[in-house]
């Protein structure tokens, strides 16, 4: 007789008393299948999130800003501005650190709607407006801002500073408008509609306000973005050298 062949430790006795095993094929139970579906669908969502990391994009809420998130939300202005022409003139290339200081300053004394968007715990984007005439720093306010900024920055900078900030003061509209900025989102979360987001929020406000909006850019690049919102060039001026886009958004009434 054609001996049988045993899994070690098995004598013959032993699979004679165990239950006979069938061999056949057993086809998976519906549930099964569709387990493994659902499985393998949502691998494949979380493969094609866009900054590709291995989870679906978690919900992004928009909060109003709070003072105890200025130090959070000046990193994250200061790393979106750092590579931007105006502010690598002022400050110099990958000046993270002095950036943040400036957006830490400016924080403290910007009056208006702020808000900030949160992945998570985590700050991610910023967008500020304020309505004319408060869009502007009194001359006393410029003046008390002066020794902090001249110890912070030293003289070369902080007359950069006052130059460009001058320089946008000067060509700030007369009539009534709503003036946007800083909008920034961290380099890490651009890209994916948050920016459009906060964007749209401020435009619900300029139409529910009726008041036309304005901003300065000095990115070309920017400009696409803003027209998507109804806004368009009006102007453009040099500040230390860089190109400057002015641009409006009618009121709509
Ligand atoms: C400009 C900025 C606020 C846009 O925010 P974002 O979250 O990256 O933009 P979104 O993902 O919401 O983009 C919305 C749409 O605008 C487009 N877009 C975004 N930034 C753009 C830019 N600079 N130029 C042209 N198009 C742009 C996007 O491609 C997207 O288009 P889609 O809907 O066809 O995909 C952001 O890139 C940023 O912080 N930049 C650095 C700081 C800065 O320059 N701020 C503005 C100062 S005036």
């Amino acid at each position: 007789m054609k001996s049988r062949r045993l899994l070690p430790g098995f004598t013959d006795k032993d699979s004679q008393r165990a239950a006979p095993v069938s061999t056949d094929h057993v086809a998976p139970k519906p549930l099964t299948i569709v387990l493994v579906l659902v499985v393998v669908l949502v691998l494949d969502l979380a493969r094609l999130t866009p900054d590709g990391v291995s989870c679906a994009m978690p919900e992004i809420a928009i909060r109003e800003f709070n003072p105890e998130m200025t130090d959070d939300t000046a990193e994250v202005l200061a790393r979106a501005f750092v590579t931007n022409p105006l502010n690598i003139a002022v400050f110099g290339v990958d000046q993270v650190s002095v950036n943040k200081a400036f957006f830490r300053g400016g924080l403290r004394v910007m009056r208006g709607r702020k808000l900030v968007a949160l992945d998570g715990a985590r700050i991610i984007g910023f967008i500020h407006w304020v309505t004319s005439p408060r869009c502007q720093l009194s001359s006393l306010e410029k003046l008390a801002m002066l020794p902090r900024m001249i110890q912070e920055f030293g003289i070369p900078r902080s007359l950069r500073i006052s130059s460009w900030l001058a320089t946008w003061s000067k060509h700030d509209p007369k009539d009534p408008h709503c003036h946007l900025g800083p909008i920034g989102i961290d380099p890490s979360a651009q890209g994916r509609g948050i920016g459009q987001r906060l964007m749209t929020l401020y435009c619900k406000d300029l139409d529910r306000t009726a008041i036309s909006g304005y901003l300065e850019t000095d990115r070309a690049e920017n400009a696409a973005f803003y027209q998507r919102f109804g806004f368009e060039v009006t102007d453009e001026i040099p500040i230390l050298g860089v190109p400057n886009f002015l641009m409006r958004r009618p009121a709509h009434r």
